[in-house]
């Protein structure tokens, strides 16, 4: 194809936003655009944008700032703020970055191509802020394999309906909506095609897939994705707990493919803040939602979210959290501090905690976990670990190999979805292998193969 120029996407945020930047990849690769990693060379610059919490807007804006100096070298230059903020803010975005060309908001990728367009044919400060209820969709082109061969993200749904009050995404990503279960297994048979071996299916609330369109649920959903040939693992992102049904827990009981690792944010171990957040569920309920699950599914990995210090959250409400986390025993878990977000209604609430003790609090959870994390990894000695090769461990680039110094490392995840290191010299991403676990680092785990089998 006739190169036009290069491109370069900077992605911000979460899973969904690298899945949505794969999309605008391929749009631009098929006006001609060829990606760079260097944005000082790229001829079109865009940033997909966070608004969940107020450090991930600040990112967006001072990585676009940084290119107002480009521009004077280069007038044919275009940037693009796309995503989150981009919705969130609309012509509010030109005022901090006057040399900005595109505001393209969350619901406007389909009409991505037509605007760019528009500003090589001279125009500027678009802004696309439109609503709409239809899912941008396009099926993988090659260049989607060239990253990562081995696991891609599937977004099945999008927006959300549950208004959590510290939440900006209703307000950003519209109402829920989810794409029709042969667009998807249609796209995953693609990746399958082409060596993709794990998927993540992506949506606010999994649960809810398919409730408004009448198709089939979640659960119905992984069994679909579970007939598809070459995929060998599945994993899904994000549940709420007070919509995970028994079907669900049946179908991950049952699903040899759908991986043993449940992401379930509390946010809270508080009943008044969970109240306060509009949850809809107690710690109880939580509680009792985590024991039918490792009934049903002994080994499990468990990870979840949780924010600290929000309005008029008090120490003991904290430690409540605390007590949860060292109850539930996670595998991991994402903390934040909580960040307000003018569009969300907490906002609004009067009694903030300080920001010093916001951190403090943050910190005192995060040093808590790892001790659990820990324990947790190192429990895992001498067991037998099923992973999916994903390619040369991070931890070689380090120069931290644990055998000899030019024995190959290698890095994949075992069904729980802990990270695991081991040496091999054979083994090549999206093999399947056995590794017996011999240690633990903080984060990850380390062992050798005992066999190599394929499937
Ligand atoms: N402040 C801090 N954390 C937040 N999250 C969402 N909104 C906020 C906020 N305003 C966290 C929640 C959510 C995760 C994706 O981000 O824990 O599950
Ligand atoms: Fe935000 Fe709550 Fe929806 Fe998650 S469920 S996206 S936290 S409103």
């Amino acid at each position: 194809m006739r190169c036009n120029g290069y491109a370069h996407i900077h992605t911000i945020g979460c899973q969904m936003n690298v899945y949505d930047s794969e999309k605008l990849r391929a749009v631009l690769h098929s006006l001609g655009y060829q990606q760079t990693p260097h944005p000082e060379q790229a001829d079109i610059i865009v940033c997909n944008t966070c608004a969940v919490r107020h450090k991930a807007e600040e990112k967006a804006f001072s990585f676009l700032g940084r290119f107002a100096r480009n521009k004077q070298k280069n007038p044919h230059l275009i940037t693009v703020m796309a995503g989150c903020v981009a919705q969130q803010e609309g012509k509010r975005a030109f005022q901090r970055l006057p040399h900005l060309d595109l505001v393209l908001g969350t619901q406007a990728f389909s009409r991505f191509n037509r605007h760019i367009e528009a500003l090589k044919s001279g125009q500027r400060r678009i802004v696309d802020t439109e609503p709409s209820d239809v899912i941008f969709e396009t099926q993988p082109d090659s260049k989607a394999f060239e990253e990562n061969p081995v696991s891609k993200f599937v977004t099945i749904m999008q927006g959300c309906d549950n208004f959590c009050t510290y939440c900006v995404v209703p307000y950003v990503r519209g109402r829920e909506r989810s794409r029709s279960w042969q667009s998807i297994v249609r796209e995953i048979e693609v990746l399958a095609e082409n060596g993709i071996r794990e998927v993540t299916l992506l949506g606010q609330n999994v649960n809810s897939y398919g409730a408004k369109e009448n198709g089939p649920s979640f659960a119905g959903l992984l069994k679909k994705v579970a007939d598809i040939d070459n995929i060998y693992r599945i994993r899904f992102a994000t549940s709420h707990p007070k919509d995970l049904s028994e079907d669900l827990i049946r179908a991950m009981a049952d699903l040899d493919k759908v991986c043993n690792h449940l992401h379930l944010p509390i946010q809270s171990g508080s009943n008044r803040i969970l109240k306060k957040m509009n949850r809809g569920y107690t710690r109880e309920l939580y509680l009792s939602r985590i024991d039918e699950l490792r009934a049903a599914i002994p080994d499990i990995g468990l990870s979840t979210d949780i924010i600290v210090g929000f309005p008029t959250e008090t120490v003991e409400e904290f430690e409540d959290t605390l007590a949860l986390v060292a109850q539930v025993q996670f595998d991991s878990i994402f903390a934040f501090a909580y960040s307000d977000r003018s569009s969300a209604p907490a906002a609004r609430f009067s009694g903030g905690v300080d920001e010093t003790e916001k951190m403090a609090r943050l910190n005192r959870l995060l040093a808590f976990q790892d001790t659990i994390t820990r324990e947790k990894n190192l429990e895992m000695a001498g067991q037998v670990v099923q992973v999916l090769v994903e390619g040369i461990s991070a931890k070689q680039h380090d120069g931290f190999v644990k055998t000899t110094p030019d024995t190959r490392q290698m890095t994949g995840r075992s069904p729980a979805n802990k990270i695991v290191h081991f040496p091999s010299e054979t083994l090549v991403p999206g093999d399947l292998a056995e590794i017996k676990i011999e240690d633990a680092y903080p984060h990850s785990l380390w062992g050798k193969p005992l066999e190599q089998f394929f499937q």
